[in-house]
């Protein structure tokens, strides 16, 4: 089990590839379709994600898809199921399995991410849906005396019990603690927020037994609040990326895949091949972006049939780029 579940994580951070994050809650694809003038029906969010995985760019960049739970469902317009398209591509499929989060109690502002209960039945049907890895993500928020303590151990907490069912059902997870980038702090306090958030998580994960080569980690990247005075170059927050991480993820975790959060595709790009032109890291480091994948196709395609084609060549460019970042070979 532990070969297994370690060649899929390796096979997720494998050279020139990342994650395509498509596991988008109904609300939040509603939010996007909305932008750009679209009704999230089931069909339309069937016929977007069908675009994306039918693309030149899966094939070439892409290592595992992150699904929602409708998506793994779902079938293509010809009847093949999307999962099939993804594994069809040389992709690992993957499901989201945290069900959002939730107030804290005592905790004003801070947020504690639910779906353990039950879990091990669903990780269960997951894997017979196809899946071979999951993800759960704990949110931080940096603000007027927060992030508590209690946030931090309680999301901590609650990752490495997701890890831990995750790795028993045969399932690589993805164990993402999101420091937001919300806010008007600086680098150095993302960079102590992030520090104390890391240090937890990989306190928890071992409590919890959780196999460190069997997993991926997806952090944020040590980066200014977008509301900050003071912005960051980019061989900033490369290098106090790099050092954090250093600091605190073991050398044995095959790979890091960073989330995007907000940053523009372009930044995204930019910070994740400054971090690799760094060199001499134990870890793979790559992409299991979002939004900085997706802006540019669903711009592009904007509901419209005749557009797919345009949709599916915005999307391969980006995720072009990141794969050329991942290598540390993307230039401006
Ligand atoms: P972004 O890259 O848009 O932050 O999304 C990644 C993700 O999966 C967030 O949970």
């Amino acid at each position: 089990m532990t070969a297994e579940l370690d060649a899929i994580a390796q096979k997720m951070v494998a050279d020139g590839k990342g994650i395509l994050a498509a596991d988008e809650s109904t609300s939040t694809i509603k939010k996007r379709f909305d932008s750009i003038g679209v009704e999230s029906t089931e069909d339309n969010r069937r016929d977007y994600r069908e675009l994306l995985f039918r693309s030149e760019g899966m094939k070439k960049y892409v290592s595992g898809v992150i699904l929602y739970d409708e998506t793994i469902r779902q079938k293509a317009k010809d009847g093949t199921p999307l999962v099939s398209l993804i594994q069809a591509a040389g992709a690992v499929p993957g499901i989201k399995v945290d069900t959002g989060a939730k107030p804290l109690p005592f905790c004003p502002g801070e947020t504690i991410t639910e779906g353990l209960d039950g879990l091990a039945g669903r990780l269960k049907e997951y894997y017979d849906l196809g899946a071979r890895f999951a993800k759960w993500r704990g949110v931080i928020d940096i603000g007027a005396g927060i992030p508590s303590y209690p946030a931090v151990r309680a999301n901590a907490h609650a990752l490495a019990r997701y890890a831990a069912l995750c790795q028993e059902a045969k399932i690589v997870p993805i164990v993402e603690p999101e420091v937001l980038m919300d806010g008007d702090h600086d680098i150095d306090t993302c960079y102590r927020v992030t520090e104390w958030v890391l240090k937890t998580v990989f306190e928890e994960l071992y409590y919890q037994r959780v196999r460190h080569e069997g997993m991926v980690l997806k952090p944020n990247m040590v980066v200014p609040g977008k509301k900050s005075a003071k912005k960051a170059s980019v061989d900033e927050v490369a290098e106090k990326t790099v050092r954090l991480l250093k600091t605190c993820v073991p050398s044995v975790v095959p790979g890091i895949a960073f989330l995007s959060g907000g940053q523009s595709d372009e930044e995204a790009t930019a910070h994740l091949d400054a971090m690799v032109k760094l060199g001499d890291l134990p870890w793979k480091l790559t992409y299991s972006y979002g939004r900085a994948l997706q802006a540019a196709p669903q711009k592009a395609w904007s509901g419209k049939a005749e557009n797919v084609a345009a949709a599916q060549a915005a999307f391969t460019h980006r995720a072009h780029m990141n794969s050329l970042a991942a290598l540390g070979q993307w230039s401006t």
